[in-house]
């Protein structure tokens, strides 16, 4: 088959989309076996202090309220990272449409969940990252309440295109946290150490910029996509090296997550 001109950057445009989410897909496939095999596992076994390798906050024997608010924390991250990524694939979507409806849901309550959960450990609880973090953390929650709300209100009101568009946000913000860990590894990878901030307070000008990059800059990328990319071939090209150069980022910071953070606490 001859490929009309237009038809080249559109495909470039597409197979660019794919690459990203299928890397952002796999890093999040092992940061969910992460979750489950240090917080799952542990849990079951009854281990809780195990939980506070990672999280500093994440157990404590006199907070018996706060334990249940991280315990459910975890549940819900491990299930939404596996069902997230579910949720996007097409063919799935088309195939099972009534289970996408049903997971959908889930999904959704699940959004509000675990932000309400992630609220009571930031402001209840204590957190690692200062005030600074708290708030930055609590935008990203926000962002997800926002996010969720809508992508319900155009599904509901079977506005699909709509739908599409807030679900994708709903993706990225619920993706925060995780871009959060791969950037950090990607620039500790960059910088060959912590560069821009003190490993141990966790607080620093360059943890403001990864806040911004990871819980902002992907949903401002997806507006310039929704919004510019298709709307000429030059826009398509463009549109498809930022995407490609995102993708190399994301490979190397999951890559150094994998290899830093996340395998070496999969038991
Ligand atoms: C929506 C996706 C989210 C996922 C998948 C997620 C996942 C996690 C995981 C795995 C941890 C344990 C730390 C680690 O092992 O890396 C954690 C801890 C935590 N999360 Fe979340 N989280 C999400 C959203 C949020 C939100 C929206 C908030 C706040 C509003 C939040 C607040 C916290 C806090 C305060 C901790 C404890 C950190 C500490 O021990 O100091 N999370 N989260």
């Amino acid at each position: 088959m001859r490929l009309s001109q237009s038809s080249i950057p559109e495909r470039v445009l597409g197979i660019s989309t794919t690459l990203l989410f299928v890397v952002i897909f796999l890093g999040q496939f092992i940061f969910a076996l992460y979750i489950l095999g240090l917080y799952g596992i542990s849990g079951l076994a009854g281990d809780f202090e195990r939980w506070n390798t990672a999280a500093p906050h994440g157990y404590d024997k006199n907070d018996i309220t706060g334990n249940i608010f991280f315990g459910m924390h975890m549940a819900l991250a491990a299930v939404i990272t596996i069902g997230g990524p579910l949720q996007l694939i097409k063919g799935l979507r088309n195939r099972f449409r009534k289970l996408h409806r049903i997971s959908g849901r889930i999904y959704i309550t699940c959004a509000f969940l675990i932000s309400l959960a992630g609220f009571y450990l930031v402001w209840v609880k204590g957190s690692v990252g200062g005030l600074v973090g708290s708030i930055f953390i609590s935008f990203n929650g926000t962002l997800i309440f926002i996010c969720a709300f809508y992508a319900l209100k155009k599904a509901l009101n079977k506005q699909f295109s709509e739908h599409q568009k807030w679900a994708i946000r709903l993706f990225l913000v619920m993706s925060g946290v995780w871009f959060f860990r791969v950037f950090l590894m990607l620039w500790l990878t960059i910088f060959k150490g912590p560069v821009g901030f003190d490993p141990i307070a966790f607080q620093g000008p360059a943890l403001v910029f990864l806040y911004m990059l990871s819980y902002l800059c992907p949903i401002l990328l997806a507006e310039y996509y929704f919004r510019t990319v298709k709307k000429s071939n030059i826009n398509k090209v463009v549109g498809a090296v930022l995407l490609l150069i995102i993708t190399v980022g994301v490979s190397i910071g999951s890559f150094a997550a994998t290899m830093g953070l996340w395998l070496p606490n999969i038991k």
